[in-house]
């Protein structure tokens, strides 16, 4: 199902998927059985199947979201009657492993989060983690972010 789905051009969909009230930016692939609810998706970035993408959640331009992500915008610190969305940022060309949960946490730019990965704190740009809690096993190279930019030519 689509409902109130901003789309830029060629932004590509493989249903079945149920999205509602989202932004998906110029070029955004969007694989099947994902669920994306008041997120605003870059341009360039890729979400694959089985992801879910929650209200309050912002992607960066150029990301890859691998299978089976979790994004979480309640850490249940409050009363249920009391719940307000909280938000979550990643920044562009980062890289989310396959069934990582992330919950509401600012992530930076070029990281990569490892398969499996539960990450409950911010994470700086350039870091690589992972890991129940996620913790930073290194921090990428200048080579490595070079790379990231040659590669999808911006
Ligand atoms: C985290 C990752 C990026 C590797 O980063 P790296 O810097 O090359 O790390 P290394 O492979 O050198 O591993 C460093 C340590 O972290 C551990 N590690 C690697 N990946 C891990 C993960 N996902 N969860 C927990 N620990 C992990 C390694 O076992 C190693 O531990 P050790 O020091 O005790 O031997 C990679 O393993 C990963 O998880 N990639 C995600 C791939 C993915 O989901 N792709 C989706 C394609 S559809």
């Amino acid at each position: 199902m689509l409902a109130n789905v901003l789309k830029g051009p060629n932004v590509r969909i493989m249903e079945p998927v149920n999205l509602y009230d989202c932004d998906l930016h110029d070029g955004v692939f969007v694989g099947p059985f994902v669920e994306i609810q008041g997120a605003v998706i870059g341009a360039h970035t890729r979400i694959s199947s089985h992801s879910f993408v929650c209200e309050g959640v912002t992607i960066g331009a150029r990301c890859f979201i691998a299978h089976g992500v979790m994004f979480i915008n309640d850490r249940f610190d409050a009363p249920l009657r009391d719940w307000s969305c909280q938000p979550t940022h990643v920044g562009k060309h980062t890289r989310i492993g396959s069934n990582a949960t992330i919950l509401p946490v600012t992530i930076g730019e070029h990281v990569i989060i490892g398969a499996g990965a539960v990450v409950t704190k911010d994470v700086p740009s350039w870091a690589v983690v992972a890991g129940n809690p996620a913790r930073v096993l290194r921090y990428r190279t200048a080579e490595e972010i070079k790379e990231d930019l040659c590669e999808s030519g911006s």
